[in-house]
């Protein structure tokens, strides 16, 4: 049956990590994915999730039945307050409907899948450049995918004119993905008043904002300042979604734990969408797993073990921005060519380098460094010890 079925390409993400592994140097090094390791290079269980499990397996009453097609509640309820607030009006006024979804992924694939079917203008604006599964996402749930202007690279900055540029001539009802902070791959946001004309152009043109937050808390190591842009959008009463995702900030990747909330004009309005959400659902993975979910219940319901997972995130942030100050010190004492201040000002876990595919197949088949060929690299992948191998590399990258 399947002689003709020919060889898909590997994930251009997800793919580094296979080619790293078949590598045998003892130097290699993985910056591709974006997965936090510690200094020892290793990855890293919270201690605060540990704890959680424990409390979880110890529970006698703990059984293995169906969640709901929505998940668990109180995550999901957690889940709203911890991106919205927990004095938002919205989720006092009951037009909030969450979902517990797979993931950033599932939940941004969940959303998509419910636009496809319920919204009249199926055009969504992404940023160029964006994570490489955006377009994926939305393109196979049926939307068409259109771009905006974001990242200048002659300043490796935003380039704030054209977006707005391009989000003015979106038509109305087109539906604009925005990265709630840590932009990926550029790790360049918009300042807080950028944000705040972005929204009056969005409310202004009745476009309707997606936040993907994957990051929340890992930008800044603030879990409200991470969310400031959303609050924005939410605070003006209008309609807005976000995907949430839990693998980065509770290091949960294989866990696949996440959540969309669409934020509806009213209550009446939001229980109808909650009931169209279950339809999307339940023919494409019935319910989702309760683990995951269970680990982010019980941290965020206990006000101590929140606050042990915020000092745990806020270190992991912490020692991003060291390796980038690391990194940055280490090319200029190297005198390596150009303007690296970018390293510094880029925010979250990823530098967008400016290297070029070439330079990055140099840097991989010479250092055996490992990144996506845009020139991403995870800073969540670097130790101190690694520094100097990774600027030996791009010198010797950008001096050949
Ligand atoms: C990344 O961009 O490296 C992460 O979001 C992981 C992934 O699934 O691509």
């Amino acid at each position: 049956f399947f002689q003709n079925v020919v060889q898909g390409p590997e994930d251009p993400i997800l793919g580094v990590t296979v080619a790293y592994n078949k590598d045998p140097s003892p130097n290699k090094l993985n910056l591709g994915v974006g997965a936090y390791r510690t200094e020892e290079g290793k990855p890293l269980v919270l201690n605060v999730v540990r704890h959680a499990e424990q409390l979880i397996v110890n529970d006698q009453s703990r059984i293995k039945e169906y969640l709901p097609i929505t998940g668990l509640a109180d995550f999901n309820k957690l889940s709203a307050k911890l991106i919205f607030g927990a004095d938002s009006p919205a989720i006092q006024e009951n037009r909030i409907v969450t979902v517990q979804c797979l993931s950033g992924t599932g939940s941004l694939r969940v959303g998509a899948e419910f636009l496809a079917r319920h919204h009249h203008r199926r055009t969504i604006y992404i940023p160029q450049p964006t994570w490489g599964n955006h377009p994926k996402i939305f393109t196979i749930a049926g939307l068409s995918v259109k771009y905006y202007r974001y990242y200048d690279p002659a300043t490796r900055g935003l380039d704030f004119r054209g977006l707005l540029e391009d989000l003015s001539s979106a038509p109305s009802g087109a539906i604009v993905l925005l990265h709630a902070c840590a932009h990926n791959p550029t790790g360049v946001d918009p300042t807080n008043d950028q944000w705040e004309q972005i929204r009056q152009l969005i409310r202004s043109k009745t476009l309707l904002p997606f936040f993907d937050s994957a990051y929340q808390g890992f930008a800044s190591g603030s879990l409200d300042a991470d969310a400031q842009p959303v609050r924005m959008f939410v605070a003006d009463g209008g309609e807005c979604f976000a995907a949430q995702s839990y693998a980065k900030n509770m290091g949960l990747y294989g866990e696949r734990v996440g959540a969309l909330s669409i934020v509806c004009k009213n209550a009446d309005v939001a229980g109808k969408v909650e009931s169209q959400l279950k339809l999307v659902v339940r023919p494409m993975y019935s319910n989702p797993p309760i683990h995951g979910a269970k680990i982010v219940a019980t941290i965020l319901k206990d006000r101590d073990m929140y606050n042990e997972w915020t000092v745990e995130l806020k270190a992991m942030a912490d020692r991003i921005i060291s390796m980038r100050k690391q990194l940055f010190d280490a090319l200029q004492s190297r005198g390596t060519p150009g303007d690296w201040s970018h390293i510094i000002k880029q925010i979250g876990m990823f530098t967008f380098t400016g290297l070029n595919t070439e330079q990055v197949a140099f840097m991989t088949k010479e250092y055996h460094i490992y990144m996506t060929s845009d020139g991403r690299i995870s800073m969540a992948g670097l130790s101190s010890r690694t520094v100097p191998h990774l600027a030996d590399a791009i010198h010797a990258a950008v001096t050949r």
